[in-house]
């Protein structure tokens, strides 16, 4: 059978965005357990769409990855990794050949990072096929706790993009059902102010990180703060569950900012020391805190692993917020770049069986 001939025996088609973490995810031990809970907000804008098709082949098993419309061999090993996992989850699909086509809403240089929202979406098309496969069909809450899982043996921070709004990933007493296994959405009544917050991303550099995340959470397993750090991590999970309950954006903010910083200040303080801020981002940071200060809005920032910054604020005061972006920082932006984002719904599954990416 030549390619033209490739017959498709099953099709999965999702997107699935990207998070930011407000309590950080930074250390893991064992299977890509979390060495403390995370929480983080879904994004809207920033997602990836992952179709997966079966296709009846002769070299099997094997996978083929398409990136952007172009066969791509840099992530091999990591897909290779995954789809590990992936069979042991579901043993039937191990002797599949699998054609992976993969694209991203936000450019592949933009400094943002992609392996939540395309783990997670490679996760939900390989759970939808494996369920289809076995007529074994779960029901959503099931179905989406599979997928955070699958997820999450791809990359810790996949697993909390399987849902939409806040979502939480790591063993805590204050919230029932949460597990280091996989990630669960917030269900509990948020007050209103936080209810349509925007996350728009200043790009300070689309440099490739020096050190990767994988490399970062290494450090941590003889970093000397990594105790404290975890215990830290409980704590303000707790802060900001209140917070999020009674509507103190005071307390919101300062526990926001508290992981950006700390979070850096753990890589700053590993063995061997990094350092992924700029000049740039320090200069963001100390203008949004003046600002705030002089406005009294509820506006903060914080931090992904690399140098951009996100801005964190309701939608009700976005018209001042560009004011300010537009006068002030981006001046400090690579190419005056910044990407608009916002809480969003969680993934998106497409059934028509005609659509290409
Ligand atoms: O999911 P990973 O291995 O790329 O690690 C993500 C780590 C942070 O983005 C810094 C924090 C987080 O919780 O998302």
């Amino acid at each position: 059978m030549n390619k033209q001939e490739e017959k498709i025996i099953r099709k999965a088609d999702w997107t699935s965005p990207s998070n930011i973490a407000f309590i950080k995810y930074w250390g893991k031990c064992g299977n890509q357990l979390p060495s403390n809970p995370s929480l983080s907000m879904s994004l809207k804008n920033s997602t990836t769409r992952t179709i997966v098709s079966v296709i009846e082949s002769r070299d099997k098993p094997a996978f083929q990855f398409f990136f952007e419309g172009f066969k791509e061999s840099t992530f091999d090993k990591k897909i290779d990794l995954f789809l590990k996992n992936a069979y042991n989850f579901f043993p039937s699909l191990q002797n599949k050949s699998l054609k992976i086509e993969s694209c991203n809403t936000f450019p592949h240089s933009a400094g943002i990072a992609s392996s939540a929202s395309a783990m997670s979406s490679l996760a939900l098309c390989i759970c939808e096929i494996a369920e289809e496969k076995s007529s074994n069909y779960l029901n959503d809450a099931e179905f989406y706790r599979k997928a955070s899982e699958l997820a999450r043996l791809g990359s810790g921070s996949a697993s909390r993009s399987v849902y939409g709004g806040f979502s939480t990933w790591g063993k805590t007493s204050l919230l029932e059902n949460s597990s280091d296994e996989w990630a669960t959405f917030l269900d509990f009544d948020i007050h209103p102010v936080f209810s349509k917050l925007n996350d728009t991303i200043l790009i300070v550099s689309s440099e490739p990180k020096k050190i990767s995340s994988s490399e970062g959470h290494q450090l941590m397993n003889n970093h000397p703060y990594a105790k404290e750090r975890f215990k830290l991590a409980h704590k303000n999970l707790e802060c900001l569950l209140k917070a999020f309950q009674s509507g103190d954006t005071e307390e919101f903010i300062r526990v926001i900012e508290n992981e950006a910083l700390g979070l850096h200040s753990l890589m700053m303080s590993s063995d061997p020391a990094f350092i992924l801020v700029k000049p740039h981002t320090l200069e963001i940071i100390n203008r949004i805190i003046d600002f705030r200060k002089k406005t009294g809005l509820f506006l903060c920032f914080t931090l992904d692993a690399g140098p951009n910054v996100h801005l964190i604020y309701p939608d009700s005061i976005k018209s001042k917020i560009t004011d300010i972006i537009n006068s002030e920082l981006l001046a400090f932006c690579e190419n005056r770049k910044v990407i608009w984002d916002e809480i969003g719904e969680g993934p998106v599954r497409f059934t028509s069986e005609n659509v290409k990416i």
